[in-house]
């Protein structure tokens, strides 16, 4: 498969798991949690599809596209494990969706950081029902992994269900 190809892969396996994903939750309170911006092409997107819904950025050096760049009442700038605990103290438990994209290209590095070190930095703030897609494992305790659509079962993409 041609590298354009599998980028176009890529980004249409994200797309329709974050709008299944935002169709979920489209009933239940609780914020968005955007963690990695990058050029702010998810944030926009989820930004467009949840208007009204308040979506906090985490994110360690603001690069994005000007549009696309959240207001400081709704960035917190910084290692994102350092970050989530901010969030923690300021918020609680509030995040009914969360959208994660913060894997390098060192796999098992990232494997290993998903488990160990975001899923439970995670956890205190998700709400019962919340959603998490991901591009790395992210096996918060009491969630439960969503199997992907058929078509898409080689794409490194991960969907999780808080139910705790
Ligand atoms: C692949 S980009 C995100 C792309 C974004 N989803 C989009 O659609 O444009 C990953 C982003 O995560 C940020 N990031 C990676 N590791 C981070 C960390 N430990 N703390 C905070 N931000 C991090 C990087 O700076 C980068 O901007």
């Amino acid at each position: 498969m041609s590298r354009l190809e599998s980028f176009i892969r890529r980004m249409d396996a994200q797309r329709r798991l974050l709008n299944d994903a935002m169709a979920d939750v489209a009933d239940t309170p609780g914020v968005v949690l955007e963690l990695g911006l990058g050029n702010g092409r998810t944030y926009d997107h989820i930004r467009e599809n949840m208007p009204g819904r308040d979506i906090y950025v985490f994110e360690r050096e603001v690069r994005a596209h000007p549009d696309c760049i959240p207001p400081d009442s709704h960035l917190y700038l910084g290692h994102v494990i350092d970050q989530l605990k901010r969030a923690v103290e300021d918020m609680g438990r509030c995040a009914i969706l969360v959208h994660s994209d913060v894997g390098n290209g060192d796999e098992p590095a990232s494997i290993d950081f998903g488990r160990t070190i975001l899923a439970p930095a995670l956890k205190p703030l998700l709400l019962p029902g919340a959603r998490i897609i991901s591009d790395q494992p992210v096996p918060v305790e009491g969630s439960t992994k969503l199997p992907l659509p058929s078509d898409m079962h080689h794409e490194r993409a991960y969907c999780y269900r808080y139910e705790d």
